[in-house]
C-alpha cells in the first residue's frame, strides 16, 4: 500500500481501516486480525467505540511487529483539558496493549454553543497533544470534526496539527474546512468514506460502478483517494474488507469525479458546533 506523508514527515499508509460500531469482543479482535492479515496496516480507534481493549487483542493476535502499524487513538469530549487528556491517553494506551501511538486526534471541538470558554478548552487539550508529541509518545498529533471557526485558534500554536479527519465522501466534500487545511499541509483523513454504508444504496453510484467494472464501495474508496484524502472505511465482513482494498487498477474520470461530488442525500453532515455530545 501506498503512503502518505505527514507535514512533520512520517508516513501513513493511504488507506485505514474504522473500528467504530464494530462490536465489542470476539467479533472486533476476530476483525481487526483479518483486516491486519488482508493489508490494513493503520487502524483507526477511539476511546469512546468503547472496543480499545479488543482493537489490541487483534492486534496482538495478527503477529504483526508494532512498527509495522499505524495506530490512530482519539481523545474524548468528556476528557477534554489538559490533565483528562494525559489520563485518556495513558488509558488508551493500556487498552490497546501499546506503548506508543502513531497518531492522537481530538475527535470533537469544543464548541461556543455548549461552553463560554470554548477556545480556552481547545488550546489546552491541544497543550496537552503537543506535550504527549514532544516527549514522544506519539509520533503525530491531529483533530477531527474541526471547521474553520476551531482550527484557526490552533494554526499560530506551537505545533500545528497534522491531520483533520472529517466526514467525507461522495455528496459530503465540505470545500471550505478543506481548503484551510490544504494551505496549511494540514492532511485530510475521510471518515464514513461509504457515507456509513447507506450511500451504497445510491442509484447513480451504482449505475457509476457498473461501468467501471467496480463495487460502489470501490467507488467511494477511490473517490477520496483521487481528492488526497485518506478514506477510513470500515467492514467487519473479510470479503468487504479485501475488495474495499482493491481500488488501485482503476481511474474515474474527471467529470464521474464532478458528479460524485455533489451527490444529494447521504450526508450525515453533523455540525460541530450544534451536536448535543
Ligand atoms: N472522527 C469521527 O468523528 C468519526 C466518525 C465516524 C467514523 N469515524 C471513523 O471512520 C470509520 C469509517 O466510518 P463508518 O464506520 O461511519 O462507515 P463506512 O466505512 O463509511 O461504512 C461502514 C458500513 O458500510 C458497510 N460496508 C463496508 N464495506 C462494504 C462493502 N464493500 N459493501 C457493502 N457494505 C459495506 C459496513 O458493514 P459491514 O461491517 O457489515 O461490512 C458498515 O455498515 C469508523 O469506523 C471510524 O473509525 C470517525
Amino acid at each position: 500500500m501506498k503512503n502518505y506523508e505527514l507535514r512533520n514527515g512520517v508516513s501513513i499508509p493511504e488507506i485505514g481501516y474504522g473500528t467504530w460500531k464494530t462490536p465489542d469482543g470476539e467479533t472486533c479482535e476476530k476483525a481487526v486480525e483479518t483486516a491486519i492479515r488482508l493489508g490494513y496496516h493503520h487502524i483507526d480507534a477511539a476511546m469512546v467505540y468503547g472496543n480499545e481493549e479488543s482493537v489490541g487483542n487483534g492486534i496482538k493476535n495478527s503477529g504483526i511487529a508494532r512498527e509495522e502499524l499505524f495506530l490512530t487513538g482519539k481523545v474524548w469530549n468528556s476528557d477534554r483539558g489538559y490533565g483528562r487528556t494525559i489520563r485518556a491517553f495513558e488509558k488508551t494506551l493500556k487498552d490497546l496493549q501499546t506503548d506508543y501511538l502513531d497518531l492522537y486526534l481530538i475527535h470533537w471541538p469544543a464548541s461556543p454553543n455548549q461552553y463560554r470558554c470554548w477556545e480556552a478548552l481547545n488550546r489546552e487539550t491541544w497543550e496537552a497533544l503537543t506535550d504527549l508529541y514532544k516527549s514522544g509518545k506519539v509520533r503525530a498529533i491531529g483533530v477531527s470534526n474541526f471547521r474553520r471557526n476551531h482550527l484557526t485558534p490552533l494554526l499560530d500554536a506551537e505545533v500545528i496539527p497534522m491531520v483533520n479527519q472529517l466526514e467525507l465522501h461522495p455528496g459530503m466534500v465540505q470545500a471550505d474546512i478543506v481548503s484551510l487545511c490544504r494551505e496549511h499541509q494540514i492532511l485530510l483523513e475521510a471518515y464514513s468514506p461509504l457515507g456509513n454504508g447507506k450511500l451504497l444504496n445510491s442509484k447513480e453510484l451504482s449505475e457509476m460502478a457498473e461501468h467501471y467494472g467496480k463495487t460502489p464501495a470501490q467507488i467511494c474508496i477511490k473517490w477520496n483517494l483521487q481528492h488526497g484524502f485518506l478514506p477510513l472505511s470500515k467492514s467487519v465482513n473479510e470479503d468487504r474488507m479485501r475488495a474495499n482494498l482493491e481500488v488501485e487498477n482503476f481511474e474515474i474520470a474527471e467529470e464521474d469525479m464532478r458528479k460524485l461530488d455533489v451527490l444529494e442525500g447521504f450526508a450525515d453532515g453533523n455540525d460541530p458546533d450544534k451536536v448535543p455530545f
